[in-house]
């Protein structure tokens, strides 16, 4: 694809392109007419309710399926015809483990080495980094069915980059893991970013998301039912709420009409908390005014705050249904 940029052509390569990728298990539709391009460097976040077709997307791209209708190009590979390339060019980390449980982290790794053609010496060195990368170094020489769930985890995050690919493929990479672990893993992926590494990444956390991810498709029953920016995503689904606790519930009618003045419409009054909201365009100003007005009036207010839309409002306004995990999954994006 060429963008006419001033009088210069820039090339903008896109490193995975799906066209039109429909998919069927027996009377299942996987995938339908799902088309995807992800520039070189890029983070892609693919978000969608159980069942959208996330994971047969990713297995489709890994060569684990085969493309049934449609076309799809991974660094410039055919997806059909030039398979053996595509899986050079990937690592991927399944929703499922795939590491064996009778063999050491180690073992694990140099395995996979092997298995992307490395030198015998070549993969036991590259075995040796990504265990300390992921900080597996002092369990290394323990088999696997002694790990933890959060250790599998990361070995087989381990088992993808062994390889050292220019485009990772990540399914659910974080589930399970608790909030540090994943925290480190952010930080480990960040890293592969800065590095250069393209990676696309299903998650049902969606502040996992949001910090990670240059941008997101959301997906549908098989098919892309939005993309954008984390940021552009939220702005579609609405702007910012001021919202206004009073400190007597006396107060509440006089709030809905500060507010009502403020804001971009009527003021409404959930009784229930005795909070008062408004839809803002300049939430800086619309703090300013209110102060000023409660102030005027005698009022006390007990919060004050702008909510902003959250990709979890993003997720239900799309999708119709909440994100599964989205309630209980640790330090969800909140303002
Ligand atoms: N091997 C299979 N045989 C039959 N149906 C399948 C198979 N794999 C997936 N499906 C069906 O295809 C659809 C898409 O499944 P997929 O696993 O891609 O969803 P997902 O978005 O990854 O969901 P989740 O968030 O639960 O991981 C679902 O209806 C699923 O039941
Ligand atoms: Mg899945």
């Amino acid at each position: 694809m060429c963008f006419n940029v001033g009088a210069n052509l820039v090339k903008v390569s896109n490193i995975i392109e799906v066209n039109d990728v429909s998919h069927r298990f027996g009377d299942v539709r996987a995938l339908q007419g799902l088309s995807l391009e992800v520039k070189q460097g890029e983070v892609r976040g693919l978000l969608g309710p159980n069942g959208a077709g996330k994971t047969t997307l990713v297995r489709l791209l890994a060569t684990l399926l085969r493309v049934q209708t449609g076309s799809a190009n991974i660094g410039g590979f055919d997806l059909t015809t030039q398979a053996g390339m595509v899986r050079k060019t990937i690592g991927l980390a399944g929703q499922a483990a795939a590491v064996d449980e009778f063999l050491t982290g180690r073992e694990n790794l140099e395995i996979v080495g092997r298995l992307y053609q490395l030198g015998k010496k070549t993969a036991k060195l590259r075995a040796d980094e990504t265990l300390e990368r992921l900080g597996l170094t002092e369990a290394a020489d323990r088999t696997v069915k002694t790990y933890s769930g959060g250790m599998r985890r990361r070995l087989d995050l381990g088992a993808s980059l062994v390889g050292h690919p220019k485009i990772l493929l990540l399914d659910e990479p974080t589930t399970g893991l608790d909030p540090r672990t994943r925290q480190q893993l952010w930080d480990f992926l960040r890293t592969l970013q800065d590095q250069g590494t393209t990676v696309l990444l299903t998650t049902q956390y969606l502040e996992e998301a949001d910090a990670l991810a240059d941008s997101i498709t959301v997906i549908d029953r098989g098919t892309v039912i939005a993309e954008g920016t984390p940021e552009s995503l939220k702005q579609r689904v609405g702007g910012d709420y001021l919202l206004a606790t009073p400190a007597n519930q006396q107060d509440c009618s006089q709030v809905v009409d500060v507010l009502s003045q403020v804001g971009e419409s009527p003021a409404r009054l959930n009784e229930r908390l005795g909070q008062v909201s408004v839809p803002v365009t300049d939430r800086v100003a619309a703090l300013v005014a209110v102060s000023q007005q409660v102030e005027e009036h005698g009022i006390v207010l007990a919060d004050l705050a702008v909510q902003r839309p959250t990709l979890d409002d993003v997720f239900l306004a799309l999708t119709g249904q909440p994100e599964p995990d989205s309630v209980s999954s640790p330090g969800r994006v909140d303002q």
